[in-house]
């Protein structure tokens, strides 16, 4: 694909979103971005590229299924960065290490790299901001909260309406991120309000990601088999667990309750969708053989348990158990809550 008008009638460079990822959270941006008239390329890879470009990214929302008309690209040859270029990165987790420096250090048709350009990151969990940080200077982290499932190649369906979902986004690390972080974070939040979001842009986004990750090192149960009580009830401990770590860390948390102004119920999930009985992002990644995330989710709670001496038996067996059978190629249901209980000891 080739850029078009690369310039606006003042001269100053047009904005357009590089969305790094054309999978749930990536589709989901591309669609609103797009439908409101902003400048859109959606990068993949693999398979996931090659179903793309053969017959297009299938986008369901509200009840309507369309082929996304967006432009796509392979890498950051195809895409030609340059000046006016939003970087969103809505991989997993665990693609970022690999991801970012292919961006970071890919030459700008216009020259330098892309490392001068704004980053912003939508990952579950507390780390791709801090792998971002080694090459970019201008961060924005974000929390995205959306019902987006995934689990056929090139095929995305979001369950929230009428809105596409929720955002927060802020400069990373907020305390000592430049001005141009900050105002990348309020003009992204105004883009994606445009473009069918609820976006809200935060000054310690910290807080967010911090209590984002309670709720992610949830969603892995779903990929266990058990009773809906016994889910429950790990769904519980292990929240109970990233509270303690987090809290030992000194990490405060937000409160969304209390603290996103805008009117949530525009993007309610619809009760039927079957990501609220537990097929959020990791079982759909073990429905579709994509890898595992947990690492990041329940491994960041292990990780800061053993940073400040606190046990978490639960999110350390749930890791265990799930990255196993991620690494044997195994599908969702194959292990139970009964494991991981059993595993904790
Ligand atoms: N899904 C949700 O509802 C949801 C909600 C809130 C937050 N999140 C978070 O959002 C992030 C993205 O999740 P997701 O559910 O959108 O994941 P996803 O459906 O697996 O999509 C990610 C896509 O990124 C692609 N990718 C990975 N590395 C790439 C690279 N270097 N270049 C181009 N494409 C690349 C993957 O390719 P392959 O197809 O080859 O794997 C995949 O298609 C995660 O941190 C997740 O926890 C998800």
């Amino acid at each position: 694909m080739s850029p078009t008008g690369t310039t606006g009638p003042t001269g100053t460079a047009v904005r357009r979103y590089v969305v790094i990822g054309a999978g749930g959270v990536g589709a989901a941006l591309a669609a609103g971005l797009t439908d409101a008239g902003l400048d859109v390329v959606l990068v993949s890879r693999g398979a996931t590229l090659g179903v793309v470009r053969e017959r297009g990214l299938r986008f369901t929302h509200a009840g309507r299924t369309r082929v996304l008309d967006v432009p796509v690209a392979g890498g950051p040859d195809e895409v030609g960065l340059r000046a006016g270029d939003v970087l969103v990165l809505a991989t997993k987790s665990q693609d970022a290490t690999a991801t970012l420096p292919r961006w970071a250090w890919a030459a700008r048709t216009d020259g330098g790299v892309g490392a001068d350009l704004p980053l912003v990151l939508l990952q579950n969990g507390l780390e791709t901001e801090r792998v971002a940080l080694r090459c970019f200077p201008t961060v924005v982290g974000g929390v995205a909260l959306i019902a987006a499932r995934h689990v056929v190649t090139g095929e995305v369906d979001v369950a929230n309406a009428p809105r596409l979902g929720e955002v927060v986004l802020g400069a990373y690390p907020s305390a000592t991120a430049p001005p141009a972080a900050r105002a990348v974070a309020e003009q992204v939040a105004t883009d994606l309000d445009r473009a069918g979001w609820l976006a809200q842009p935060v000054t310690d986004i910290e807080r967010w990601l911090a209590w984002k990750l309670v709720a992610s090192v949830t969603f892995a149960v779903g990929v266990l088999s058990g009773d809906d009580d016994e889910r429950a009830r790990l769904r519980t401990d292990l929240a109970a667990e990233a509270r303690a770590v987090l809290a030992a860390a000194g990490r405060d948390l937000a409160d969304a309750a209390r603290e996103l102004t805008h009117d949530r119920t525009l993007a309610a999930v619809a009760p039927s969708a079957a990501h609220g009985s537990g097929q959020q992002s990791p079982w759909q990644a073990f429905a579709r053989g994509a890898g595992s995330e947990v690492d990041f989710l329940n491994g960041e709670v292990a990780l800061l348990g053993r940073l400040h001496g606190v046990p978490t038996p639960l999110n350390h067996a749930l890791q265990t158990v799930l990255g196993r059978s991620a690494a044997q190629g195994e599908g969702p249901g194959v292990h139970s809550v009964g494991d991981v209980r059993t595993l904790a000891g």
